[in-house]
């Protein structure tokens, strides 16, 4: 998958994204908000900020960057936005493999369902902790391969039609968690039968 593919498919996934996905994702937003545990005046970037379902979990006293490399999503997030009178929410269109942010910007930085859609995770990993403040809070809600051989096999058929579907589903969480070097604190199975995972990681 490469960043036109990414953003064509998200451009025709924009206005229909929150019937097909909106649901079906919200528990892992809901528990990831959850568990960030957010204190007054911590600033969080969003990556992959889609079209901003989770942006009124935050509490109001949080300063959020949510950032995509999609304005069509973008655009859909601000708009969902301004009708809730977010006022703690500001947004950019950016390429999440190189961030705009100086190193050590945020308390936490958060991507729900954005791994296995960026052409390259590693850089989208280091990305990420390099505008993360050291020691802060990182999650990661993503599906990643599944420990069943057949559940497998087919998840590597369908990543053949990855640059139609806008995501791979071939992702293993074991080296992602390793070529990343992610300092784990927790693995939560989340979703329809614990299908995706939210990993928390503490940065370095
Ligand atoms: C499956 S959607 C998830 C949206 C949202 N996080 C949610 O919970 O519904 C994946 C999002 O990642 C964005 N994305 C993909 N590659 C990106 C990149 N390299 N930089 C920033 N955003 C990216 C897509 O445009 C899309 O909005």
């Amino acid at each position: 998958m490469d960043r036109t593919s990414v953003i064509n498919a998200y451009k025709r996934y924009a206005n229909i994204y929150d019937h097909v996905f909106g649901w079906i994702f919200h528990p892992g937003r809901m528990r990831s908000v959850e568990q960030m545990r957010c204190q007054t005046g911590d600033s969080v970037l969003e990556v992959g900020a889609g079209t901003g379902l989770s942006l009124p979990l935050y509490p109001p006293d949080v300063v959020i960057i949510g950032i995509d490399i999609s304005p069509h999503m973008l655009s859909k997030a601000k708009i969902l936005s301004e009708r809730d009178g977010l006022e703690n929410v500001a947004f950019a269109v950016a390429d999440a493999q190189l961030l705009c942010f100086p190193d050590n910007t945020f308390d936490k930085v958060v991507a729900m369902y954005v791994a296995s859609v960026v052409p390259d995770p590693q850089t989208f990993v280091a990305e990420i902790k390099r505008v993360c403040k050291p020691h802060g809070d990182i999650f990661f809600v993503n599906h990643f391969s599944h420990t069943n051989i057949w559940v497998r096999q087919f998840e590597r058929f369908l990543t053949l039609f990855s640059h139609i579907l806008g995501f791979r589903t071939d992702l293993s969480l074991d080296a992602f968690i390793s070529q990343n070097q992610l300092i784990v604190k927790e693995i939560t199975p989340i979703n329809l039968f614990g299908y995706w995972s939210m990993v928390h990681a503490i940065n370095d």
